[in-house]
C-alpha cells in the first residue's frame, strides 16, 4: 500500500482550499480566539517538551470551519514535529492504517480528520496503537494464521470531528485531551479578517471589518470567504477599498443578512414556522421539506441557528424561537 496516497502533507484543490492554506495560522500566537483551549494546550505542550516526551493524544471537535485542521497543524508546528494527515473514510483496510502508523517518526503527529467515519476494525486497531504503541497484524488465513505484533514509535494522534456523539466511547476515552472549538466572538472574527486582509493586501476600513464580521456566522472560514467575495465586489464596483458601502452591497448580492443567515437558513426557519406552526418538528421532516440532507442541517446549519437563539432543539424536534419570528419579520405565535 502506498502511504502517500493515504496521507497528504500538501493541501490541494479548489480556490477556497488554496486560500485556506495561505491564511491558515501556523503558530499558536497567530491562532486567534479559543483562549481556554489555547491555554490548556500551551501547558500540555510545555510539559511534554520539558519531559522530552510526545504529546498525549488530542481530540478536537466542533462545527465546520472553526479551526480543527488549523489547530492540528499549529500543534505539530509548535512541537517541531512532522504532521501526517489522513481522514476516516480514506483508511479502508487494516493494511492502510498499519502502513501509516509504521511510517511515523517518534513524536510525529498523525492527524485523522472525520475520525467518526473510521470503520470498526480500523478503530479497534487504533486502540492498541494509542494505548500501547503497538499493533497486532494477522498474517495468513485459516489454521496457519498467526499474529504479528509491530511496535510503533511514540506518536500523537490528533482526531477531528464535527460529530462527537458519533464517536464510540472506547475511542473517545483514549484521548488524553478533548477540546471543543466554540463559535468565535465578533471581536475575534474581526481580528481574523484583519489578519487575512493584511496577508491578502486588501484595503479595508473599520466599518467594512465590522460589517463582514457580523455576517460571518462567527466562523473563521466563512469570514475569510466573505472577505474574498467583498474584495471582488469592491474591485469591480468601487475603488477597491472595502468599506461600509461596498461590504453591505456585496453581502446583499450574496443574500446574506446582518445575522449571517443565507437563503437556506431562512428557508428552514420559515418552513418550521409556516408549515409546522413553529414546531417542534422532526429533523427528517425538515430535511424533506427543504430538500437538504439531514446531516448537513445537523452539522452545518443548525449549530449556528441554535447559537444565535433562533432555533431550539427539543426532545420532540426542532422549534423556532420568538426571536426567529421577529428576525424574519413574522408575527409571533399567540401564547397558549
Ligand atoms: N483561530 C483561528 N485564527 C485565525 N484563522 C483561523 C482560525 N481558525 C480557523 N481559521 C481560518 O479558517 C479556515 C478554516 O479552518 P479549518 O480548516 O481549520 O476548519 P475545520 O474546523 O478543520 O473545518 P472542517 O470541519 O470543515 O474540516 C483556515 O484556513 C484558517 O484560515
Ligand atoms: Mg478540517
Amino acid at each position: 500500500m502506498d502511504v502517500e496516497n493515504l496521507v497528504s502533507p500538501v493541501i490541494q484543490g479548489s480556490d477556497d482550499n488554496i486560500l485556506d492554506a495561505t491564511l491558515r495560522p501556523k503558530k499558536l500566537t497567530d491562532f486567534i480566539g479559543q483562549h481556554t483551549t489555547k491555554q490548556n494546550l500551551q501547558v500540555a505542550m510545555s510539559a511534554a517538551k520539558g519531559r522530552g516526551e510526545s504529546l498525549d493524544h488530542i481530540l478536537v471537535y466542533g462545527p465546520p470551519g472553526l479551526g480543527k485542521t488549523t489547530l492540528a497543524n499549529v500543534i505539530a508546528h509548535e512541537m517541531a514535529v512532522s504532521i501526517r494527515t489522513t481522514s476516516g473514510p480514506a483508511i479502508e483496510r487494516a493494511g492502510d492504517v498499519a502502513a501509516i502508523l509504521t511510517s511515523l517518526e517518534p513524536g510525529d503527529v498523525l492527524f485523522i480528520d472525520e475520525i467518526h467515519r473510521l470503520n470498526r476494525n480500523i478503530e479497534e486497531m487504533l486502540y492498541s496503537a494509542m494505548e500501547d504503541f503497538a499493533i497486532d497484524l494477522i498474517i495468513g488465513k485459516g489454521p496457519s494464521a498467526r499474529t504479528l505484533r509491530l511496535d510503533l514509535p511514540k506518536f500523537t494522534l490528533i482526531g477531528a470531528t464535527t460529530r462527537i456523539a458519533s464517536l464510540s466511547s472506547p475511542l473517545r476515552d483514549r484521548f488524553g485531551m478533548v477540546y471543543r472549538l466554540d463559535f468565535y466572538d465578533p471581536p475575534d472574527i474581526e481580528k481574523i479578517i484583519n489578519r487575512s486582509a493584511k496577508i491578502l493586501k486588501i484595503d479595508i476600513d473599520k466599518a467594512g471589518l465590522s460589517t463582514i464580521s457580523l455576517c460571518a456566522r462567527r466562523t473563521p472560514r466563512i469570514a475569510n470567504r466573505l472577505l474574498k467575495r467583498v474584495r471582488d465586489y469592491a474591485q469591480v464596483h468601487g475603488n477597491g477599498v472595502v468599506d461600509a458601502v461596498t461590504s453591505k452591497k456585496s453581502l446583499d448580492c450574496l443574500h446574506i443578512d446582518h445575522y449571517g443567515l443565507d437563503e437556506i437558513d431562512r428557508r428552514m426557519l420559515r418552513t418550521i414556522i409556516e408549515k409546522f406552526s413553529g414546531g417542534p418538528v422532526g429533523l427528517s421532516t425538515i430535511a424533506a421539506a427543504i430538500a437538504e440532507e439531514k446531516e448537513t442541517i445537523e452539522e452545518v446549519y443548525e449549530p449556528y441557528l441554535i447559537q444565535m437563539g433562533l432555533l431550539e432543539r427539543t426532545g420532540r424536534g426542532r422549534k423556532a424561537t420568538p426571536h426567529a419570528y421577529s428576525h424574519l419579520g413574522l408575527a409571533p405565535p399567540h401564547a397558549v
